[in-house]
């Protein structure tokens, strides 16, 4: 029988996936329990995703959905949020995600990625007391497993080999969750994924970024030669995929998650330019122009492809949306949304983005 929960913590909420896999429990007519959002707002926070979410539901402890500012290190924080909505589930998204970023700075990383994630599984061990009607989410990458050559898939069980800061430090955090299964007994479901689009993401990742440069008539910049390879997958089918896993997945099992849609970088982006063309009605020629080959990401994964037959055949998992379909929404939402990109991209993103990118 599929498990049922009555106070989901979701950590992170108020990011790209967090935000999405809100929208997406509210839609859920099975799903009739309450969303507790603990996030600390960094740069890539933004509650603005969620104004929908407060306005249909509420806030606050009598409503359906609440909303706590606080740190996932914080202990104390994190044990008076369990204690007062009695949380059932934890669905774990809240992490640095961005690898360029970890390359600069990887220490906020393993704080949060590593000691976050360590201070959740305690603190849930601790509250928890060996139940068995609780379940852990852990919401991991496909980036642990390494890189791969020309041929070849992740599945469950490819060797762990990360090779950024951002996938070393979720690597980590990923035995962690198998070690509180193994050594604690806490029931858990890990799911690793590959790379996300959709609405609500944040504008520094490949395809977000890419649109907002085109509108703006900046350049676009293409790390090396292009030709590293991504599977990427509609972020509404990833969340299904989760709460899938959430519901009937077995526990201490891991699961792959992908969109089955591999495109080197550089053809990707000849895609999104004719459907930002045929968006704004302006010849793809001009936005071809910006084209720029930049210097390559140190240790840039050539390639990720995603084996998901387990989810596929385990659970009955399927991808909903194909990648034309998924990108022209994508398109359309960060056109109709720039109240939302100026918003989130004026805080500290930008004097990050200027300490660290504007010299280049
Ligand atoms: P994101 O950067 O958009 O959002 C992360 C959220 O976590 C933000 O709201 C931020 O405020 C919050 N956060 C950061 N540090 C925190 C802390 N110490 N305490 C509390 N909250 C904190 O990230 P995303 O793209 O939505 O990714 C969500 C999760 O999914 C991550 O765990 C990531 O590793 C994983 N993932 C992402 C992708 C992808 O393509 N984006 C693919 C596979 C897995
Ligand atoms: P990104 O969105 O950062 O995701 P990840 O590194 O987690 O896969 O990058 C996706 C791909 O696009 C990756 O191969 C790096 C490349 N890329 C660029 O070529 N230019 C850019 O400006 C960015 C942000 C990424």
């Amino acid at each position: 029988m599929a498990r049922s929960f009555k106070n989901i913590l979701v950590t992170g909420g108020a990011g790209f996936i967090g935000s999405n896999l809100i929208h997406y429990l509210f839609g859920r007519p099975e799903f009739q329990g309450r969303v507790v959002n603990l996030d600390a707002l960094t740069y890539a926070g933004n509650l603005e995703s969620l104004a929908d979410i407060e306005e249909r539901f509420g806030q606050g402890p009598d409503a359906r959905y609440s909303f706590v500012k606080a740190d996932i290190c914080d202990r104390t924080a994190v044990e008076r949020v369990f204690a007062q909505y009695d949380i059932d589930a934890v669905c774990h998204l809240a992490a640095e995600s961005h690898v360029d970023r970890s390359i600069l700075g990887p220490e906020a990383f393993i704080k949060t990625n590593v000691m976050g994630t360590f201070t959740l599984l305690d603190v849930a061990r601790t509250a928890w007391k060996g139940r068995d009607d609780v379940l852990f989410h852990h919401v991991s990458t496909d980036e642990v497993f390494g890189s791969l050559g020309d041929t070849g898939y992740f599945t469950e069980t490819t060797p762990y080999d990360p090779r950024s800061p951002y996938s070393a430090s979720k690597a980590s955090s990923d035995h962690l969750v198998m070690a509180y299964h193994h050594t604690y007994g806490l029931p858990v479901t890990l799911s690793n994924c590959s790379n996300n689009y959709g609405p609500y993401q944040f504008p520094e990742k490949l395809i977000p970024l890419m649109i907002l440069n085109m509108l703006e008539g900046k350049s676009l910049p293409v790390y090396g030669d292009g030709k590293n390879i991504r599977d990427w997958v509609y972020v509404e089918d990833h969340n299904a995929a989760v709460w899938t896993i959430m519901r009937n997945g077995r526990s201490g099992q891991t699961y792959n998650i992908g969109g089955e849609n591999e495109w080197e970088n550089i053809k990707l982006l000849s895609v999104l330019i004719e459907k930002v063309a045929e968006a704004t009605g302006r010849p793809a020629g001009e936005y071809r122009k910006l084209i720029t080959h930049v210097t390559d990401r140190p240790g840039h994964d050539r390639r990720y492809a995603i084996d998901c037959s387990k989810l596929k055949s385990e659970l009955g998992w399927k991808q909903e949306h194909d990648f034309a379909s998924g990108l022209e929404k994508t398109v359309r939402w960060n056109i109709a949304n720039t109240a939302w990109i100026d918003h989130i991209r004026s805080g500290e993103y930008t004097q990050w983005v200027r300490k660290n990118y504007d010299q280049r």
